[in-house]
């Protein structure tokens, strides 16, 4: 299994490339399923999760080319199968995001049910719930959730009483095609739902309220394939920028903008990280300072996000003064704590809040990543460390940021790869 091997303490100064959003990039790959016509999918990032869903949806037939640059031409006109097999849902549970596009475009669509996960139970009754409301039939069967729908789906007044990215997302495509009027209200406001809709308007769909928590939808009968571009990452790009800052270092982002993570660079700020940005990039400097502890807590956007957390964790575990950290939207997602006090933090975990007192120095340790974003935390205390950390199982990593030690090496860190 691939290992990271950092040694901490080296200036991190330097500009790096923003790849495109993985969470962007998911939802708009199974919106093809939607398309008559060949879609072109550019700005995809080169990451694990992606090259799934382009197996998702390979294995059901649909025609698929991809250049050196990570876009892909998407022809449906060949789908055969419309099964999501439990090998490939096993390894990313965004392929429940087949459920709905797949059941609105086919009237039918089976899909492996998603278990729960290292940060919580995760459950989709949202997804499921909403579907049957436009008029779709549910069973769960060995495993699988099986989906039918006689004709089109019908438009529904649908109120999700959680906010949910995914649940949002699916009954989006599955209401772009339904007959008539669909409401979802108390929708997830992400950006990357945001541009999942003005994909599926340059599909042809009739989607009003876009960025509100109320989606108008007036189902249309078909949509065309067209060109589209998903946005940058903006968690990647919070990581970087919350790297250099617990680094006491300087950093700047390109190919992203600010407009995607201003609760984050609200937090950076109160750190003491100086600020500057222009159309397409975001510099943070630090001044060589070390960085002040804040406190946070998680929510739905445009609040500060979870999968910002366990990096912002990170930096208080060496800024000046006690942060604390409250965690709402995942029951279990403050795990990397004890890897972090293995390295010589002073974090106490009490409920779902990390009460984080900022230590002088970290020491490296080898250690062991439980889930992508607190692979991350611990690819920035080692950064910051005294001496070498060893990161385990990084295939955490992987899934979610493109060349990792290559755009860290890129900053000055010492970081490098090892197999075995
Ligand atoms: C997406 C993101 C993930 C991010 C999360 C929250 C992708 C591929 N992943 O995950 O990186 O951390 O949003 O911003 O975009 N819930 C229910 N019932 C449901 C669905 C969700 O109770 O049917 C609950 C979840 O358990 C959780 C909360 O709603 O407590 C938010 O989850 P959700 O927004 O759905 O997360 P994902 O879409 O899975």
């Amino acid at each position: 299994m691939d290992k990271l091997i950092i040694n901490g303490g080296h200036p991190i100064d330097g500009e790096i490339w923003i790849s495109g959003s993985k969470n962007s990039g998911l939802p708009i790959l199974a919106a093809t399923l939607l398309a008559e016509t060949p879609m072109h999918v550019g700005n995809l990032p080169h990451l694990n999760d992606i090259t799934t869903m382009l197996a998702l949806l390979r294995c059901m037939g649909v025609g698929l080319t991809i250049d050196e640059k990570m876009a892909a031409e998407i022809d449906t006109s060949s789908i055969k199968e419309f099964t999501a097999p439990y090998d490939l849902v096993k390894t990313m549970r965004a392929s429940i995001l087949v459920l709905g596009p797949m059941l609105a475009r086919f009237g039918e669509a089976n899909v492996s049910f998603p278990g729960g996960c290292a940060i919580g139970s995760r459950p989709v009754d949202i997804h499921l719930r909403g579907l049957e409301a436009m008029g779709a039939t549910i069973e769960i069967d060995e495993g699988y959730i099986r989906a039918r729908s006689d004709g089109r789906l019908k438009g529904a007044h649908i109120f999700m009483d959680t906010v949910t990215v995914g649940g949002t997302e699916n009954l989006l495509m599955a209401a772009v095609l339904a007959e008539g009027k669909t409401i979802l209200e108390n929708a997830a406001r992400e950006p990357e739902v945001v541009d999942l809709a003005n994909c599926l308007v340059a599909m042809g769909a009739d989607i009003k309220g876009i960025g509100s928590d109320t989606l108008t939808i007036h189902g249309v009968e078909r949509l065309s394939g067209c060109r589209y571009n998903v946005m940058a990452d903006r968690i990647e790009t919070g990581t970087f920028l919350v790297a250099a800052a617990a680094a006491r270092g300087r950093v700047k982002v390109k190919n992203t903008t600010e407009h995607i993570l201003e609760s984050v660079l609200l937090k950076l700020e109160e750190a003491g990280g100086h600020i500057s940005t222009g159309k397409d990039w975001i510099e943070l400097d630090m001044k060589g300072n070390r960085p002040k502890a804040v406190n946070l807590k998680t929510a739905p956007y445009p609040a500060f996000p979870t999968d910002m957390q366990a990096q912002f964790t990170a930096m208080n575990a060496v800024a000046e003064g006690t942060g604390t950290v409250i965690e709402t939207i995942f029951e279990n997602r403050l795990i990397q704590i004890h890897e972090l006090n293995r390295m010589g933090a002073d974090i106490k975990l009490e409920g779902n809040t990390a009460i984080v007192t900022g230590v002088d120095q970290l020491k490296g340790a080898p250690v062991m990543a439980s889930d992508l974003r607190a692979s991350a935390s611990l690819v920035i205390a080692g950064m910051v460390a005294e001496g070498e950390t060893i990161v385990d199982r990084i295939y955490h990593i992987d899934r979610g940021y493109e060349c990792i030690e290559e755009k860290l090496q890129l900053l000055g860190a010492r970081i490098r790869r090892t197999a075995g």
